[in-house]
């Protein structure tokens, strides 16, 4: 099961979005249990993944913040929901800048408790398309809670919203 609000549609929204082709290259950061990297193969992308804790063997162990993959390895990267939980936000958007080539995009929703685009911008991205998924999140959140899988790490104090983001490496 998908654990980010929206499931596919989400990552088909996020596709539809950034205008990627088959056959771009694509690393997903915070991969889980690679329902993602499935999809994006089976509509034709270069899907990896990666996780500090794989739970499917689509998806490689590794650490988002240093994935060891050579600079400019990929088209595009996306990531949902993994950032944030990362612990590391602005280290892991600098790791994604790296990791793409000149022009490439990063496809990313995620938990905030400030605005999104400062942080984009800082790690060297401009900012293309963003969609406000706060109801979808809380909807989502509540229900984790219900099923005893939600987030559990300390949340900062704040207005907590969800965003999916469309960035381009500059
Ligand atoms: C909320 S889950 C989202 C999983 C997947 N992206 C999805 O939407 O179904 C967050 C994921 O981030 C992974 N994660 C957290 N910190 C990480 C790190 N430093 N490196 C790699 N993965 C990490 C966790 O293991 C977990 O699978």
């Amino acid at each position: 099961m998908n654990s980010h609000p929206g499931g596919a549609a989400h990552t088909r929204r996020m596709l539809e979005l950034s205008g990627l082709r088959p056959g771009a290259r694509i690393l997903d950061l915070g991969a889980g249990a690679g329902e993602s990297v499935e999809l994006l193969r089976d509509l034709g992308y270069g899907a990896d993944g990666l996780d500090l804790a794989p739970r499917s063997p689509l998806v490689e162990q590794g650490d988002l913040l240093r994935t060891g993959y050579p600079d400019g390895s990929f088209d595009a990267v996306l990531s949902q929901c993994a950032f944030f939980v990362s612990g590391d936000m602005p280290g892991a958007l600098r790791e994604s800048c790296r990791l793409l080539r000149t022009g490439g995009l990063l496809l990313w929703s995620d938990v905030f408790f400030s605005p999104p685009e400062p942080l984009l911008t800082a790690a060297g991205f401009v900012l293309l398309a963003a969609e406000d998924m706060t109801p979808q999140w809380k909807e989502y959140y509540i229900d984790a809670l219900w099923r005893g899988d939600a987030l559990c790490c300390d949340l900062p104090r704040g207005k907590c919203s969800y965003w999916l983001l469309i960035g381009k490496k500059v």
